[in-house]
């Protein structure tokens, strides 16, 4: 079997890698010139555990290899993969424009019949408009090629892409052609030998099912955020709480975990996504407004705790900041809550001293160069040493090197003993013991 995948970012590059890895001739294509011409010589710029070993084998057994041309990758191309980015407009709607620009390169250049597949996220209707975009680029060279266009959302997460990717709980097919399906299942044949984990399905369905998903897991943090904030004010520990409610069958322990705001590629965009799928169609989206409201207050909600511990005023105290990447395993820093926290610090005249285990090039690429230029920001090589002097520790992602710390050492490095424990890392009562003020969030 013949693939090319368009997009070689976290969903593109897996998908190539992973199939390459099952015997499949894979073509990768990517508009970034620079990222192909790593990627072929087996480097892989984003943080994405095993990635890179696959991309490497990939290229060696010469089933995988990178390109600009999209024509030339459709050359011997069964089906293809879009998997560029939608990120979000104006007003919330995902932004098409990548997608359909492939799709008006694809329908310039199709010559077989091929399956073109949105594994992009992307709103119900889109196969319609990809599809009307590929039969106009027909039309006007009166060519008659056959095609079909499937939905195939993508679940992995960053930080287990691979892993997910390989061990799916679901593979959904969302096809109106019967061919297409058989092709595509032809396809994931390795990853579902066991157990057939595909779900067949109109492509409408398909394309409904990802931002309900995501939306759902969403509407979890921000639920249990909303629980966790009102814990506080009424004496409650949230971590028993969350215990309680978690070995609920019908609940279940994922997704329960207050802190300080979800934040990503996906989540954030996604919900307002169908918010604005929903505005379309003359819906009024209740749940979903709420659940982003209570995300973008979440943010902030660590800061107000800094300022109400010490004083409105924050000048001149030095922060450490325990974790940037949005979650743990990833060094994509897209809506991090950890960025949304140094906004706020570095307009308050704070100090900050950053680090993360992955995320330290990452930030130093996407975040303003004046907080760095003015000295305000300072990214340091080891977790330890942002406590150097500091007034207070921030934890905002819960990577594994942070959760047992050494409070000896902590004690003596910093100025003054208070922790923020964006993520409910510790224990309250032993950091208490341990001389240090604590502030958990709902505890
Ligand atoms: N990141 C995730 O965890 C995840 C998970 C599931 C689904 N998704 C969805 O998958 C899609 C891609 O997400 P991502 O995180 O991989 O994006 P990304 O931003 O990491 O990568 C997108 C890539 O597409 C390339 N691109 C854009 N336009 C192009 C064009 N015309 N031709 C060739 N290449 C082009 C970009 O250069 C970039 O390398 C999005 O719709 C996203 O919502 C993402």
């Amino acid at each position: 079997m013949h693939i090319a995948v368009i997009g070689t970012g976290y969903v593109g590059l897996v998908t190539g890698a992973c199939f390459a890895e099952m015997g499949v001739q894979v073509v990768c294509v990517d508009q970034d010139a620079a990222k192909i011409d790593q990627l072929k010589q087996g480097r892989v710029s984003i943080y994405e555990p095993g990635l890179e070993s696959l991309v490497r084998s990939g290229l060696e057994q010469q089933r995988l290899s990178f390109t600009t041309s999209l024509p030339q990758a459709m050359a011997q191309a069964q089906i293809l993969f879009i998997a560029v980015g939608t990120p979000p407009e104006e007003d919330g709607s995902a932004d098409l424009q990548h997608v359909l620009a492939v799709a008006g390169e694809i329908g310039r250049n199709l010559r077989h019949y091929t399956v073109i597949v949105n594994k992009s996220t992307v709103p119900v209707g889109t196969a319609d408009r990809v599809r009307a975009a590929i039969r106009q680029e027909l039309e006007q060279r009166d060519a008659a090629v056959p095609f079909d266009v499937v939905s195939n959302p993508e679940f992995l997460k960053e930080g287990s892409a691979v892993v997910d990717f390989t061990r799916p709980d679901r593979i959904i097919i969302g096809s109106d052609s019967e061919r297409a399906t058989e092709r595509m299942k032809q396809l994931y044949a390795p990853f579902i030998r066991n157990h057939d984990r595909t779900l067949t399905m109109g492509v409408r369905d398909a394309e409904m099912t990802k931002y309900a998903a995501n939306a759902l897991l969403a509407t979890k943090i921000s639920f249990m955020n909303e629980i966790a904030n009102l814990c506080e004010p009424l004496g409650v520990d949230v971590e028993n709480v969350r215990l309680g409610i978690g070995s609920d069958s019908r609940i279940g322990y994922h997704f329960i975990y207050p802190g300080c705001g979800y934040g990503g590629s996906c989540f954030p965009k996604d919900v307002k996504a169908l918010s604005a799928m929903a505005r379309q169609s003359s819906y009024e989206p209740l749940i979903l407004k709420a659940v982003e409201e209570r995300n973008k207050r979440q943010r902030q909600r660590l800061f107000e705790k800094i300022q109400r511990h010490f004083h409105p005023d924050l000048a001149g105290l030095t922060i450490a900041l325990w974790g940037l990447s949005f979650k743990p395993g990833t060094d994509d820093m897209r809506e991090a809550p950890a960025v949304f926290l140094l906004q706020a610090l570095m307009k308050h005249g704070v100090q900050v001293r950053a680090y993360d285990p992955a995320a330290m090039e990452e930030a130093r690429r996407i975040l303003p160069a004046d907080w760095f230029t003015r000295g305000q920001l300072h990214l340091v090589r080891h977790q330890y040493e942002a406590l150097e002097q500091a007034d207070a520790l921030v934890l905002v992602t819960e990577w594994k090197p942070f959760r047992t710390p050494d409070f000896a050492a902590m004690k003596s490095l910093m100025k003054q003993r208070v922790i923020f424990d964006g993520r409910n890392q510790y224990d309250p009562v032993r950091v208490r013991n341990e001389g240090f003020a604590y502030e958990g969030i709902g505890r």
